[in-house]
């Protein structure tokens, strides 16, 4: 039976935008929904409509957002009442969370960037959307404008990951990726990143894992349908990478990245989940090895796709302003539509491991005493934890009398691992343990 031509669709109502904060992201965001309106029509289906931009300081000039003046508003509490979707680029807890949460009440659907208010408090945000029946994305919370979380939430919905794991922060890659290039240590090449315009002047979030923690939280809960925050994540940052420890992994063939690992873990009682941040050595020859500088790059493994690599910029304006608006054209659609995107869901409720018995395993480099009974001394401590080593190589050194031992070991639950380092640290016999690193990749 031949089908009836379809009707030609009536125009639809402009889709009204609201703008939360107009930083270096708000901006970009603003001024792309300018340069590109039509195009963005035409995909959407309705004009996408800039009804306001809710700044601390609205009188203030800004030349480089190209909008009428008026659209600028101190009033963000009114803004979020009288928009179909609403963009939240100020970042932080409060109040981006009470307007998240307004908006929403409000019938409208949310586009956020705000990863430390995803990880601390994203179920409320995710059962606050479903029971007001609308969207909520955040494709611009992690690794700026690489694509991962679609993907990871819709592309890959039939298959079982059972490994993430991500260079997800950019300052300190270009951090670590400085001092594996120059061989300076952490400190000076901190400085040097601020000099650059690449480390914040205070780069705590960023140097000491916060930021790569609250990422791997979002990633994790996603990819592994289970509430992980950034509570459940055990992080480390790079302040006490040395310039020891990269030469150390040069030597391996290796290079050190900070991590964010996200592994489904398989035990005798049924799977479950472990989420970290740490340095750790991979060899050069890993896709994730040759992420230099402040880009980002995120590694997937699932069971029926096998091995992903997602790559890109993670930071800057125009990078995570493309993600943004690839998040208001989906949000747009479904209002087009009628009604909305998959959503977030936990059913799997997987435990959450603690650090300490997470399987890992430890590149050890010693300055030890070379005399007989010290390599068997060694051994004895790693046996005397359950750690069984996979390689030891002994250097000669020119300090007379000392012999450096660079161990591998298997992996082992990190709590014998660090008991190992501090018993070997307790021997005599041991002058100093010059690096430990965790391995990954290989
Ligand atoms: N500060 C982050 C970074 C960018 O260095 O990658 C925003 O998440």
């Amino acid at each position: 039976m031949a089908h009836a031509p379809r009707e030609p669709q009536a125009p639809h109502d402009p889709i009204r935008v609201a703008l939360i904060g107009c930083g270096v992201v708000g901006s970009s965001v603003a001024r792309l929904l300018v340069d590109h309106a039509e195009d963005l029509a035409a995909r959407v289906g309705a004009r996408l409509e800039l009804v306001g931009i809710a700044v601390r300081r609205p009188e203030r000039p800004r030349p480089e957002v190209p909008v009428d003046a008026a659209l600028f508003t101190g009033d963000a509490a009114d803004l979020v009442t009288r928009a179909d979707i609403v963009v939240e680029v100020v970042g932080g807890l409060e109040p981006a969370r009470s307007l998240i949460l307004s908006a929403m009440e409000h019938g409208a659907s949310v586009v956020t960037a705000n990863k430390a208010l995803l990880a601390e408090d994203g179920p409320t945000l995710y059962a606050a959307a479903d029971g007001l029946g609308v969207d909520l994305y955040y494709e611009a919370a992690v690794a700026g404008a690489i694509p991962i979380l679609r993907p990871i939430r819709e592309s890959l919905a039939g298959d079982e990951v059972t490994k993430v794991m991500g260079v997800v922060n950019g300052t300190t890659n270009f951090v670590l990726d400085a001092m594996d290039t120059t061989g300076a240590g952490f400190a000076e090449t901190v400085e040097r990143a601020q000099a650059l315009g690449y480390a914040e002047a205070d780069p705590t979030a960023d140097v000491e894992g916060f930021d790569a923690a609250a990422k791997a939280a979002i990633l994790a809960s996603l990819a592994f349908h289970t509430r992980v925050s950034s509570a459940d994540v055990h992080r480390e940052g790079i302040t006490e990478v040395t310039a020891a420890d990269i030469a150390a992994a040069t030597q391996m063939g290796s290079v050190v990245k900070l991590l964010a690992i996200c592994e489904r873990v398989r035990g005798a009682d049924g799977d479950a989940v472990s989420v970290r941040v740490h340095p750790a050595m991979i060899p050069r020859t890993h896709p994730l090895a040759s992420v230099r500088e402040a880009y980002n790059a995120v590694f997937v493994e699932a069971n029926a796709a096998g091995q992903l690599m997602f790559y890109g910029r993670g930071a800057g304006g125009d990078p995570t302003a493309s993600a943004v608006l690839g998040d208001i054209v989906a949000v747009a659609r479904h209002r087009v539509a009628g009604g909305r995107g998959p959503n977030e869901s936990a059913y799997a409720e997987l435990p959450i491991v603690d650090m300490g018995s997470a399987l890992t395993r430890y590149h050890i480099s010693l300055a030890v005493a070379d005399r007989p009974g010290v390599l068997a001394q060694v051994a004895t401590a790693f046996a005397e934890h359950g750690v069984s080593i996979e390689t030891v190589r002994q250097q000669v050194v020119s300090t007379e009398g000392q012999a450096h031992l660079v161990v591998v070991t298997h992996e082992a639950p990190d709590a014998a691992l660090s008991a190992t380092v501090d018993a070997l640290a307790a021997l005599d016999t041991v002058d100093e343990v010059v690096s430990v690193m965790r391995v990954e990749g290989s």
